[in-house]
């Protein structure tokens, strides 16, 4: 068993899934937030409420399953207490974007940061006995390992090293993804401090599988704002480029071109499918704060900014069509929205598509919305409380009912299955699929009287 005390700050999808992973790897986890219901749900050890709080797969029994080494708390009082033994603090806070300015508000972790160092600089009675590495995790600017260790000189630290350490999980797969990861990357100035990154990371150093890659930090942040952006322009170049393609034409289906793509292996099959927008809270801020951080250099950056361009298009163009192909306009109309999430198996709807199509929905002057979701209900009631226009439904089957459009959001596994209860309906709503959920029965629903709008494909119009 390990003897080592780490601590995080910041009990979202990151430190909370990078800390359970780091209490099975038996290491001593405190980790902190300021989110004080978070901590209470997250710290319940009851599966349900951990899972109501944070939706990943396998999270609430990692937790529960290593309860004896995993402590949560919202006091700051624990934290500077734990600090006297404490090996690593791994900062995982939110970095936003400020507007639409692709500046990353680093607010989150200044404050975090701050409040750190002036802890820090007290631990052992003032004398700093022990060496501590200040581990950040969340995605930031290139150069933040240094402005880190400003504020930690600032505040009179000492004894203490920065590395980063970004994250590479995938939310929906992020527990899976982090037992299991692909690389793990540390980025360090000092060998002291690779050598305690060595040992919290040990059971991953010489897994098989595992790349486990030690470079400068500044090398290790850029590389996860990279990584994020080739996989971005790789969403981007599907939507707007093959997806858009085979809309232009008849005759041509998305699926039998991805399989003519993806047998290449030079370019391989991840992330070639069509869907409506790449959401959640990374592509876009990421592929955003590259761009500043380029043009802060006086360097162009027009194609990470036409990446970031395509993925919006891509959403308003859906919508778009709607009036435009199908001439449907929302105005008195009731519309289903399945799916909230901005992809499936999670609850985060953080920049999800669903948002805006609500917005566009209401706005439009639709009589009704009728949401489902199975995970992420709970967060989108936040945004669009429940009302005579906006209703949260049991099932796809209460939200379909009766309504004149049917839009498939999310990916869900389940809405695949959508097809028996379209075709028992009495009306013939216009589908509009988001993900090509349904693409394997658009000839059976055209048959049946549906007019689909789908992504990948032109304005499929009903019977024809
Ligand atoms: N979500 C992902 O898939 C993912 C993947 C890789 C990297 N990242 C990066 O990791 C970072 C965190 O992302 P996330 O998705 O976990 O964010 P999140 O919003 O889910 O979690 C951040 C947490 O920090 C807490 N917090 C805010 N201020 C605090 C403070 N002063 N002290 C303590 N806690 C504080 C918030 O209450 C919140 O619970 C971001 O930089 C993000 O870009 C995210």
């Amino acid at each position: 068993m390990s003897d080592m005390n780490v601590i995080y700050i910041g009990a979202g999808y990151v430190g909370a899934c990078s800390a359970a992973v780091s209490a099975d790897s038996g290491h001593n986890t405190l980790v902190y937030d300021v989110d004080k219901e978070k901590i209470r749900l997250l710290g319940s050890g009851d599966r349900d409420s951990i899972e109501a709080s944070l939706f990943e797969e396998g999270l609430g029994d990692l937790l529960v399953r290593n309860s004896a080494r995993l402590a949560f708390t919202s006091s700051y009082r624990r934290v500077s207490a734990a600090l006297d033994a404490c090996d690593a603090v791994f900062m995982c806070l939110p970095t936003p974007e400020i507007g639409e300015t692709g500046e990353s508000d680093l607010s989150y972790y200044d404050k975090a940061a701050r409040k750190l160092a002036a802890s820090l600089a007290k631990r052992n009675g003032g004398k700093q006995k022990k060496y501590v590495v200040i581990v950040n995790k969340s995605t930031v600017p290139v150069g933040m390992a240094d402005e880190t260790e400003r504020i930690m000189r600032q505040a009179g630290v000492r004894n203490f090293g920065v590395v980063s350490n970004p994250e590479f999980l995938v939310e929906g797969q992020a527990v899976q993804g982090s037992l299991r990861p692909d690389r793990v990357v540390v980025g360090a100035k000092k060998e002291r401090d690779f050598t305690v990154m060595q040992r919290i990371y040990q059971r991953f150093r010489h897994a098989p599988g595992v790349a486990y890659i030690e470079v400068s930090p500044k090398e290790a942040a850029a590389g996860k704002l990279l990584a994020n952006f080739m996989l971005f322009n790789r969403l981007a170049v599907c939507f707007d480029v093959v997806g858009r393609t085979c809309e232009a034409f008849g005759d041509i289906a998305f699926e039998n071109v991805r399989r003519i793509l993806h047998t290449d292996p030079r370019i391989g099959g991840w992330g070639l499918y069509d869907s409506l927008y790449a959401g959640g809270s990374c592509f876009n801020k990421d592929a955003r704060s590259l761009s500043h951080q380029l043009k802060g250099r006086g360097l162009g950056a027009g194609l990470v900014e036409e990446v970031y361009r395509a993925n919006k298009r891509q959403l308003d163009r859906f919508l778009d069509r709607a009036e435009k192909e199908a001439r449907f306009s929302w105005t008195g109309k009731r519309a289903a929205l399945l799916g909230t999430a901005f992809k499936r198996n999670t609850n985060d709807i953080r920049n999800s598509p669903s948002l805006v199509i609500a917005a566009a929905v209401l706005e439009g002057g639709a009589e009704e919305l009728r949401v489902y979701d199975p995970q992420a209900m709970a967060s989108f009631k936040r945004v669009f409380p429940p009302s005579k226009r906006v209703r949260y439904c049991r099932s796809e089957a209460a939200a379909v009912e009766s309504a004149d459009a049917v839009i498939v959001a999310t990916d869900w596994p389940q809405f695949r299955g959508l097809g028996d209860l379209l075709m028992s309906l009495k009306r013939r709503p216009l589908l509009m699929d988001g993900r090509r959920m349904l693409q394997h029965l658009y000839p059976r629903l055209r048959q049946a009287g549906f007019s689909i709008l789908a992504v990948g494909s032109p304005f499929l119009k009903r019977g024809t």
